[in-house]
């Protein structure tokens, strides 16, 4: 089970988290991601699924439904499946018991759990980290953003979530020409890179189509990712 987050919004984890989930699928595996930013859903649209939701993880914790109803498979990518999150509603009675139970069913059924997960150093962090066996933590060149993609990580090394990596995201030429420069991100964030993604319209072009980039067939991100992948899971 891998958490996937950041300390600043935008800064591109659910693209991550798409992407990872698609290339982990293609090697075999059965993958499932779990969109985590409850009220605000993300990974169905990047995903091509958003008009296939019916059910989301709070109509499973309110025993509305099934767990196996809410989840969707998708039809562009074997063995990746999507459980959704509440639009605009927050998920009543959803504490860390609840999480965890969930967590641990999910295990049994898929070979990874991508969490794509708000950003948050709050409660509702701790009890995923409490169940997560792997973090990776998505930062841009901002600033901001490494800042607090920092205090994240050093929030989950508190709560013991060891094993812990993050990507640097929208790299541009110029952007490498000031601070913080890639050597300060990694003595900043003091945990193994697994990767640096450029900025280029076409992950944003892809997002939006609903088709995560690595579908697209292009070899320079299906080997991106799975170099990503590899450094993560080994
Ligand atoms: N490498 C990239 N190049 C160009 N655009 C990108 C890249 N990565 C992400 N984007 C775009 O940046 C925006 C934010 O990305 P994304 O939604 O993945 O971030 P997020 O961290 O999940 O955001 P949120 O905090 O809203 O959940 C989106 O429009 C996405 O398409
Ligand atoms: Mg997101």
């Amino acid at each position: 089970m891998i958490l996937v987050t950041s300390g600043k919004g935008g800064s591109g984890t659910t693209t991550i988290t798409a992407n990872l989930g698609v290339v982990l699928a293609n090697s075999g595996a059965r993958v499932l991601i779990c969109d985590m930013n409850i009220g605000l859903r993300n990974d169905d649209i990047y995903l091509g699924m958003e008009n296939r939701v019916l059910f989301d993880l709070g109509d499973y914790i309110g025993d509305v439904c099934s767990l196996e109803k809410t989840i969707i498979e998708s039809d562009s990518c074997d063995g990746l499946f999507l459980l959704p999150c509440p639009q605009c509603k927050s998920v009543a009675g959803l504490n860390s018991q609840k999480l965890a139970m969930l967590f641990s069913v999910l295990k049994n059924s898929y070979d990874y759990i991508l969490v794509d997960c708000p950003v948050t150093i709050g409660r509702f962090l701790e009890y995923i980290a409490e169940d997560a066996d792997t973090a990776l933590l998505v930062t841009t060149l901002d600033y901001l953003s490494v800042r607090n993609t920092d205090a994240v990580n050093r929030r989950l090394d508190e709560i013991g979530l060891e094993d812990r990596y993050f990507v640097i995201n929208k790299v541009t030429e110029n952007a490498l020409k000031r601070e913080p420069s890639l050597e300060s991100i990694s003595q900043t964030m003091d945990i193994p890179l697994a990767g640096i993604l450029s900025y280029d319209e076409d992950i944003d072009f892809a997002n939006n189509d609903g088709t995560p980039i690595v579908q697209l067939g292009s070899s320079y991100y299906i080997k991106t990712f799975i170099e990503i992948a590899t450094r993560i899971v080994a």
